[in-house]
């Protein structure tokens, strides 16, 4: 079996790969062969909530309990206009009745994917838990004053690489990052005020998924769809 995570691999920045050669055979092969089983909990219609809303606020406190890492990352899946879909990973930074919040710099490529197709998912991951939360609906930026408040809560070195980095675009290297942050730093000092093109986004979800492993692969799924009338309907879905 490959160590996939050794110590060197992990912690040490100077690491890097020393043969120019494919992946062997022989990962690919260790690759098929991971396997879990999933044991740990289970999720049924008696213990799960009516509001998924609620239901994801259990689960997410449960994660910040136990202390998985990085509770709060998830998955954000976006469409552009040539149907190809794309994920990355942002932080969730609020959410209540009217939905899901992170925040972006709405130049980047999720953002203009984002003004072309509003339509989203996001999923949560929760691997010590075996547990995974789908989110599905339509996505909105959010005011600008909330967008301020949040922007003034972060730390300064944050607030300047709003500035510094115009995400997503090709830069011709590092130093280049590193010498707009130093400018931006001495032009704004202590107050950069929330560039223009950075702020928060909304997805107000209308379908919900809760996944819980479960063993041989029986796992545990509970959907929810929003009906017309704003109730929940919660359904079982197969494995
Ligand atoms: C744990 C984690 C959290 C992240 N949080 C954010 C975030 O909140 N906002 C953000 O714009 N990018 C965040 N990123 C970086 C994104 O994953 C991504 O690289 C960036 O947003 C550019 O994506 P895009 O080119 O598809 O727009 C995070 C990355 C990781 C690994």
């Amino acid at each position: 079996m490959v160590d996939f995570y050794t110590e060197a691999t992990m912690t040490d920045p100077q690491n890097k790969p020393t043969s120019q050669q494919p992946p062997s055979a022989e990962l690919g092969a260790d690759v098929a062969n991971l396997r879990k089983s999933y044991e740990r909990a289970a999720l049924g219609e008696s213990d799960s909530l009516a509001d998924p809303l609620a239901q994801f606020g259990h689960w997410l406190q449960e994660a910040i309990s136990a202390q998985v890492p990085e509770p709060n990352a998830m998955t954000l899946a976006t469409v552009g206009h040539d149907l190809r879909p794309s994920t990355r990973v942002v932080l969730v930074k609020g959410f209540d009745a009217r939905g899901i919040v992170w925040y972006t710099n709405y130049e980047s490529r999720k953002g203009q994917q984002l003004s072309g197709n509003p339509w989203a998912a996001l999923q949560f991951h929760w691997v010590e838990l075996e547990r995974v939360v789908r989110i599905e609906g339509r996505v909105e930026k959010v005011s600008a004053e909330e967008s301020d408040a949040y922007f003034n809560s972060r730390p300064l070195d944050s607030r300047i690489g709003a500035w510094a980095s115009p995400q997503s675009r090709v830069i011709a290297h590092r130093g280049e990052l590193v010498a707009q942050a130093a400018r931006y730093g001495a032009q704004f000092l202590l107050q950069p005020p929330r560039p223009p093109h950075w702020g928060g986004y909304r997805l107000q979800a209308d379908r919900w998924e809760f996944w819980q492993g479960r063993p041989s692969r029986l796992h545990d799924r509970l959907s929810y769809r929003l009906q017309a009338d704003g109730a929940w309907l919660r359904e079982r879905l197969a494995p």
